[in-house]
């Protein structure tokens, strides 16, 4: 998704450029456009050179636009078609007084009033600035319009007063450009190791045993759970596709080369997700030299370690393992007997025997599977598939938990406790407490942190 950071004139305008790298971070494509005060304080060449676009400036031919920094004569209402949300860090009271009254007479104020896009504004201003009526109705004005106000911050101002005014912090204007998008973060603090892409098994030194697989499953899995605040492990497999920014990028290329990366950065991860087509053959020797055509040719293949299967063996408490299964028949039987063989959490279950969907395609469907669920997720794109899959991924997202058959007494004692505003049960601070009614007996459910 992408995401116009405006820039207005305020000596907050420094923070727009950690800004620019929080929404980064969540895989959100970002261009920047300031207002001409705002480049007193910030040279757009910071921002040109964090985003790798020009920074829109002015709406007519300036002498900016020899610089590639600068930029002019920029279609705003494209511009404004472009982004998916306009963000304006730090809104000076000026920018919002000129967009509640309608002013346009720079790049800023006219993709403001030609997009449709949800609009945020940060203020950042000295306190009497801030609490001036003219400022107070301006605000009022604009949230009545739909604009959201990130509310500043109290504290020490750079005015030298102190009270209201000072821009909330970057992560924060992030968090509320997410909720705008309509993007959840409920994988933050995670780590995801996922793999993608297919392997190559060398016969010769110029031919391989390979299969269709893009890895364009894998990287869109990459990129949902980067936006959603996980930190990323990417171990692809050759693939043509451009890895999401500031996900850490492993290259591999034999089946191997995959099970010693994933062993050797399973242990940092919470969450693994093996998209990945491995080889399950490779020949069993590789010839040193180019093979020439003799005639008939058999090459004797001998199984590569199964590395999901493995990576389950070594699963230390907590981690969740997701795996693929590409079928071709039987779809839902293998899907399950190779879930239960396995010893995955959950199984994304895809019938690759489909026209149009799965290898190579940038459509997908598939059922995910868990011992107790099968879940529909039907054919849609394979970026919007990878957020469907963490929804359920998240929905399972459960420390191992212990479950506690209570007498009647301990019950009751429990029940007295939680109602309580006092955490009364000697468990960890992390610790949370659910009471599950079933039927007439009850049980309690302490999950460890
Ligand atoms: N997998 C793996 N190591 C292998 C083969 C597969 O880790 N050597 C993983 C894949 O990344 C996928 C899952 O196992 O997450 C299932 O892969 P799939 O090819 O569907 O099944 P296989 O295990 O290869 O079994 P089969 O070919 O018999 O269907």
């Amino acid at each position: 998704m992408k995401v116009m950071v405006g820039v207005s004139g305020g000596i907050a305008a420094y923070k727009a450029a950690e800004l620019v790298r929080a929404l980064q971070q969540h895989a959100l494509e970002v261009r920047v456009t300031m207002t001409d005060a705002a480049r007193q304080f910030i040279q757009p060449l910071t921002f040109s050179a964090l985003t790798g676009h020009r920074v829109l400036i002015s709406l007519w031919p300036t002498e900016d636009a020899q610089d590639s920094a600068g930029d002019a004569s920029i279609d705003h209402i494209a511009e404004a078609q472009w982004a998916d949300a306009l963000v304006v860090a730090p809104a000076t009271a000026d920018i919002l007084a000129k967009f509640a009254h309608g002013l346009a007479g720079d790049f800023l104020t006219t993709m403001y009033l030609a997009t449709t896009a949800p609009v945020l504004v940060a203020p950042a201003m000295n306190v009497n600035m801030w609490e001036h009526p003219a400022t107070q109705a301006n605000l009022e004005t604009l949230r009545q319009r739909g604009v959201r106000v990130v509310e500043p911050g109290s504290g020490h101002l750079a005015c030298g007063m102190v009270g209201p005014g000072r821009m909330a912090e970057p992560q924060f204007i992030a968090d509320a450009v997410l909720n705008a998008l309509g993007r959840s973060h409920d994988l933050a603090g995670e780590t995801v190791l996922i793999t993608a892409g297919g392997t190559r098994e060398a016969l010769d030194p110029v031919r391989f045993l390979g299969n269709r697989s893009s890895g364009k499953m894998g990287y869109a899995l990459a990129e949902a759970a980067q936006s959603r605040g996980a930190k990323v492990i990417l171990i692809s497999g050759p693939s043509a596709l451009y890895p999401p920014a500031h996900c850490e990028l492993i290259k591999i290329t034999t089946a191997d080369e995959m099970r010693a990366a994933v062993l050797n950065r399973m242990a940092d991860a919470t969450l693994v997700i093996k998209a990945a087509a491995v080889a399950d053959y490779r020949p069993a020797a590789v010839a040193d030299q180019k093979l020439k055509r003799t005639g008939p040719l058999t090459v004797e293949l001998t199984p590569t370690e199964d590395i999901l299967a493995e990576v389950v063996r070594r699963r230390r408490p907590g981690q969740l393992i997701v795996g693929f299964a590409a079928e071709t028949e039987n779809t839902l039987e293998n899907g399950r007997a190779k879930l239960l063989r396995k010893g995955v959490d959950a199984i994304v279950l895809n019938d690759v025997s489909r026209e149009g969907v799965g290898f190579d395609s940038d459509l997908n469907g598939a059922t995910f599977l868990t011992t107790s669920t099968a879940i529909d997720l039907p054919e849609m794109s394979k970026r919007k598939l990878a957020d469907r899959i963490l929804d359920e991924v998240v929905a399972l997202r459960r420390p191992q938990s212990l479950l506690v058959e209570l007498s009647g007494m301990e019950r009751q004692d429990i029940e007295r406790e939680t109602s309580s505003s006092e955490p009364a049960h000697p468990v960890t601070p992390a610790a949370e407490i659910f009471i599950a009614g079933a039927g007439s007996r009850r049980a309690i459910m302490i999950e460890e942190s």
